[in-house]
């Protein structure tokens, strides 16, 4: 079986804050780490959404094109992703030349199989801007909820995906002028005739997450429009067909697709042609996790498997991982009202920047503190306190502490080798106890959820940590020897369980021990002496206090 994991793209007119790490990046991260160590053959693929209105308006704001742009903000995204060790087998674009042909291969499909039907629609045109307005541009009052700043793609309120014209009191958001509505040729998807099949479909699912399935089952049951897939732009991916020469396709139609080009892109790059066909066509035996944020849901468990199933030949995601919003101290998060946590990079160095002050930290704090409050199931909050504490106290009171005491002791007492001792069935508790935790890990695993495997991961580290404080191998010459080979060993196992979480540490770690850490399978290392009679390096302090 392959696992194919996916982190929704993001748009190249904007750096990312610590709200889409959460949402997406970093739950498919270590998800598709933890597949890893415990032995599933899994990709992961991601890239950057690089057409549509929000680049062209962008690029216009930041007098550029949007070419341009996107090449600058490709690098960034990249960047800081790298940095975080959101580890991606593939970080591709979507105005790369795969998804081009692909988008156009796929449109071709869903044109040959009449799913694609041909209208002319009314459209929000501002006679001030002298153009069409792009969907999101257009703000009014949602005809369902009454929030009064929906935009015309989607109301954020209620979740509903949206037609400019639907609104009420509609706005240009460039101007704010009202618009007039101007007569225009396009192409719909026509999601009335995948209706039966996309609720059968998601009601097999039962794997999902409620919320993200009762979701998708009420958008379907109020029933379904056809919805349009091209625009009246000029930066995108051109339509193969007459008459279109001036048009290019909705960001929502190709952004998806370019998961499947990332996919291709990989396998190309490492000369296997033919490989993604193994996880994106219909009938192989491929699980794909999508990651996303909670405002992505309609797009990813409607709008792109009805493309899919419209070809006839794709596969369809397993999983829809749709993740709540992370918050800033109990508010939304706003880049224009300063208000959250932002990446900065100066002189090539990342920061990140709270409140106005800029910090330069280790990426793991981010990884594991954002793990720790990880919205899974409701929105959650950052609160820079409590960042504070949770590093200091649990990251490095907890898991840092038991590994610089034990490394340190093995430097003080045996030279930086690890002793060969000889255990009897009691002394093997503690392992067995690690060995046992893999079933419960799987569990959660399989479930997506991911704070519960860290959570557990720190419940094996106090437990270690007690372990070496009550044998008190300061003290008990007698069974030193035998406490301190367990101890080194619980600090590799704890480090490999950690390695999804914590990369970069965990990797120091493996460093100092001297241990070869393949991540492949790793988990079958749990509960096993491996390290004895052993030389490691001299111990360093592994985590800093964090002092913001
Ligand atoms: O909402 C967003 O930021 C989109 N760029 C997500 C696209 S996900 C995928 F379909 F490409
Ligand atoms: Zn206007």
């Amino acid at each position: 079986m392959k696992y194919l994991v996916t982190s929704a793209l993001p748009y190249t007119n904007n750096l990312p804050h610590i709200g889409n790490i959460a949402g997406s990046h970093l739950p498919a991260d270590i998800f598709q780490k933890l597949l890893r160590i415990f032995g599933y053959d899994v990709l992961f693929v991601g890239g950057t959404d690089e057409h549509g209105s929000p680049i062209e308006i962008a690029a216009i704001k930041e007098k550029t094109t949007p070419k341009e742009l996107c090449d600058k903000y490709y690098v960034l995204h990249k960047k800081i992703y790298e940095w975080l060790r959101i580890d991606y087998d593939n970080f591709s674009r979507t105005s790369n030349k795969t998804n081009h042909e692909m988008t156009q291969y796929i449109f071709n499909k869903l044109y040959e199989n009449k799913y694609i039907f041909e209208d002319k629609i009314i459209l929000p045109y501002c006679e001030n801007d002298k153009k069409f307005l792009p969907d999101r541009y257009v703000e009014g009052t949602c005809p369902y909820c009454k929030y009064e700043r929906a935009r015309g793609d989607q109301c954020e309120n209620c979740g509903r995906l949206l037609d400019p014209k639907d609104l009420i009191n509609p706005k240009c958001s460039i101007c704010g002028n009202r618009p007039i509505f101007k007569e225009s040729k396009h192409l719909f998807i026509d999601l009335r005739k995948l209706e039966k099949k996309l609720l059968k479909w998601i009601n097999k699912n039962k794997h999902w997450k409620e919320n993200v399935r009762n979701f998708a089952i009420s958008w379907i049951k109020e029933g379904l429009k056809p919805r349009s897939i091209t625009r009246d732009l000029s930066w995108g991916i051109k339509v193969p067909l007459e008459g279109y020469e001036d048009k290019v396709f909705y960001v929502w139609f190709d952004a998806p697709i370019g998961y499947i080009s990332s996919t291709k892109e990989y396998f190309e790059k490492i000369g296997k042609e033919e490989e993604w066909k193994n996880y994106w066509l219909k009938g192989s035996k491929a699980k794909i996790y999508h990651f996303l944020g909670k405002d992505n849901i309609p797009f990813h468990t409607i709008f792109w498997p009805a493309i899919l199933m419209g070809t006839k030949e794709f596969n369809l995601p397993y999983n829809v991982v749709g993740l709540e919003y992370l918050n800033f101290e109990n508010r939304k998060i706003s880049k224009s009202q300063n208000w959250g946590v932002f990446f900065e990079i100066e002189n090539d160095k990342i920061f990140i920047r709270i409140k106005d002050k800029l910090y330069e930290i280790d990426s793991d704090y981010i990884r594991f503190y954002l793990a720790y409050i990880l919205p899974e199931n409701k929105d959650t909050n950052f609160f820079v306190e409590e960042f504070k504490e949770k590093i200091n106290k649990e990251l490095i009171g907890n898991f840092g502490n038991f590994t610089y005491r034990v490394l340190s002791f093995i430097e003080k007492y045996y030279s930086l080798k690890i002793p060969n001792a000889k255990l009897n069935k009691e002394d093997k508790k503690i392992l067995n106890i690690f060995k046992e935790s893999k079933k419960e890990i799987k569990i959660f695993i399989k479930n997506v959820e991911i704070k519960k495997v860290l959570y557990k991961i720190l419940e094996l580290s106090s437990m270690a940590n007690k372990f070496f404080q009550e044998n008190e191998p300061w003290k008990n010459e007698k069974n030193r020897d035998k406490i301190i080979m367990i101890s080194a060993n619980l600090v590799k196992d704890l480090a490999i369980l950690f390695w999804p979480f914590i990369t970069k540490g965990s990797e120091k770690i493996f460093d100092l021990l001297n241990y070869n850490f393949k991540p492949q399978n790793s988990i079958k290392r749990i509960g096993k002496i491996e390290l004895k009679n052993h030389i490691i390096k001299k111990p360093e302090i592994i985590f800093k206090p964090l002092e913001i």
